[in-house]
């Protein structure tokens, strides 16, 4: 059940702030059927060898486990849709508070449910990047999911070398891989998403376990210049006791309710 002065109080925070970030995680895509990382039933708890080394963790301990890792990342991205969360995320964009959002996910919710300026510290799933001349390409979600099906249709054991006449061909004749970050690569953006942080003065935080860097410390910064901290997560994180109003509770059920306070505040 929400916690009404909490949702009455987080309207108020956000009404009167002069720029509000928005700062997300895997969470705010759990309604949508995507599996968050490291909640009981994460995708590193399932497979192991991800917590330290992400997709290519898994795939160097468990080659043999590829086809049932891509093959359900090709149900769960073909099936998924923005969930409220998403919707309420751009909604306050769309009502002037919420300047941008910055997000560890790769997704491509946020921008599907709305939200225009979105910096993505770890790339995302739909976008590839040239390894000759790192120019990077959009593919449509069916182009994409084609190109997964094609792999799954003869992958046996994975490996870097097994994978690359798969991959999609830049237009400099080079191969492009997915756009995303892993482990131990340089994160995206970060210098754009800590300017939005030092000019913010109230971050809204959903969805994130605040256990992976730099991206956890953008919220430690933002309290350091000053800005007030909201959080919403079923579960305390690393982050929480840091802020300045924490609503315990899914992103899809309390931040639709923040938005509709908001709308009747307006009123
Ligand atoms: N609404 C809000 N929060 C939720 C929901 C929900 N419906 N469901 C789960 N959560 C919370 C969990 O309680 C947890 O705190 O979302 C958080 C998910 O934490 P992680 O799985 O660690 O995901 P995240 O914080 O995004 O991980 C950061 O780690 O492995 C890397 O690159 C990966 O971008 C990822 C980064």
């Amino acid at each position: 059940m929400v916690n009404r002065d909490k949702i009455f109080e987080a309207s108020a925070m956000i009404r009167h702030s002069r720029r509000v970030v928005g700062f997300t995680g895997a969470g705010v895509s759990e309604e949508s059927g995507i599996s968050t990382f490291r909640d009981p039933n994460g995708l590193w708890n399932r497979y192991s060898g991800g917590a330290s080394g992400g997709i290519m963790g898994i795939l160097k301990r468990h080659p043999e486990a590829a086809n049932e890792l891509f093959s359900e990342m090709l149900q769960t991205f073909k099936s998924c849709a923005p969930n409220p969360g998403h919707y309420a995320f751009a909604d306050l964009e769309k009502m002037g508070y919420l300047k941008s959002i910055i997000t560890q996910n790769g997704d491509n919710l946020h921008q599907d449910a709305g939200s225009l300026k979105v910096f993505e510290l770890h790339g995302n799933l739909f976008r590839f990047r040239c390894l000759d001349c790192a120019q990077k390409k959009h593919f449509p979600k069916d182009e994409l999911f084609s190109f997964v099906e094609n792999i799954l249709l003869n992958i046996k054991q994975f490996s870097i070398a097994w994978v690359m006449p798969y991959l999609p061909s830049c237009e400099c004749g080079g191969k492009m891989r997915p756009d995303i970050v892993t482990f131990g690569e340089s994160v995206h953006q970060l210098d754009e998403a800590t300017e939005e942080v030092c000019k913010c003065d109230l971050m809204l935080i959903s969805g994130t376990s605040g256990m992976v860097y730099p991206a956890a410390a953008l919220p430690v910064d933002a309290k350091k210049n000053g800005a007030k901290l909201i959080e919403i997560n079923p579960n305390e994180s690393t982050l929480t006791a840091r802020c300045d109003l924490f609503l315990p509770g899914k992103t899809g059920e309390i931040l639709p309710e923040i938005v509709k306070e908001i709308q009747e505040m307006r009123e």
